[in-house]
C-alpha cells in the first residue's frame, strides 16, 4: 500500500511517514537492530532479525505492491528512525478480516508522538485495506505502549501469562488486544 504524511513532532522537528521501499533495505536493518537491542518488550532479539539485504529489500517491496499489508517508517532528518506495520493474519477465508500490528521506534525518538502518528496511520491504512480488526500482543509491563494502544481505541480481551521466555529465563506476560476497525468513527 502506498503511504506519505508529514507531521510536526513535540520537538518541533518535521516526521516523514512513508511507506517503505526496497532502497531503504540498508536503513531499515540499522534502525531494526538498534531499536530491538534497546528494549526488552520486542519478540526478536537483534541478533535474531534477517540480517541479509536482499531479504529485506524484498519484503519491503512485497508491503509496498501488497493491497492489504503495510510497512510505514518515520524519517526524521532523513534518518529511518522507527517503523509500524499491517500484516494479514492468515490468508484464509475465515481470516482474511484480521491484521496483526506492530511498531518500533528507536529510544532517542521516544515520546515525542511519532509511535501516535504511525499508530493512528496504520489503522487508517487497515480500514483503507478492508481488514476488520487490528490485532497486537504487548508485554504486560510495557505501560507506554499499552497506553498508546487504549488511546487509538484498542480493548484487551485476554492474557498470555507465558507468552515470552526471554534469554535470562524470565517469563513476560503478553495483554492480547484489538481494535474493530468498522465499528469506529
Ligand atoms: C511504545 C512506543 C512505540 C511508543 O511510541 P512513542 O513515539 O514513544 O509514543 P508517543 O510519543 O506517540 O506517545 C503515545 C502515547 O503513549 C503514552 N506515553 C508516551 N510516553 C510515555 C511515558 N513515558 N510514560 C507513559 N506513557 C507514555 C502517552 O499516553 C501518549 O499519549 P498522547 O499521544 O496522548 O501523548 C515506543 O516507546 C517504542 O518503540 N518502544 C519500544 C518498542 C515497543 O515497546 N513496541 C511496542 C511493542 S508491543
Amino acid at each position: 500500500m502506498e503511504f506519505y504524511k508529514e507531521i510536526a513532532i513535540k520537538n518541533g522537528q518535521m516526521c516523514i511517514l512513508r511507506n517503505a521501499k526496497e532502497s531503504d533495505a540498508e536503513s531499515f536493518m540499522r534502525y531494526f537492530e538498534l531499536a530491538h537491542g534497546e528494549t526488552d518488550f520486542l519478540t526478536t532479539y537483534p541478533d535474531e532479525s534477517e540480517h541479509n539485504l536482499n531479504k529485506t529489500a524484498e519484503r519491503l517491496n512485497a508491503a509496498k505492491e501488497s493491497k492489504t499489508n503495510i510497512e510505514i517508517c518515520a524519517f526524521v532528518d532523513n534518518q529511518l528512525i522507527g517503523s509500524a506495520g499491517n500484516n494479514m493474519i492468515h490468508d484464509r477465508d475465515k481470516t482474511r478480516h484480521r491484521a496483526g500490528f506492530g511498531i518500533s521506534i528507536v529510544k532517542e525518538y521516544w515520546g515525542l508522538g511519532i509511535g501516535r502518528a504511525l499508530t493512528e496511520s496504520c489503522i487508517e491504512c487497515a480500514k483503507k485495506a478492508g481488514f476488520l480488526q487490528l490485532e497486537l500482543d504487548v508485554v504486560a509491563d510495557n505501560t507506554t505502549a499499552i497506553e498508546l494502544y487504549k488511546r487509538c481505541g484498542f480493548v484487551e480481551f485476554g492474557r498470555n501469562p507465558r507468552g515470552f521466555k526471554t534469554r535470562e529465563e524470565n517469563w513476560q506476560e503478553l495483554v492480547l488486544m484489538r481494535l474493530e476497525l468498522d465499528s469506529m468513527n
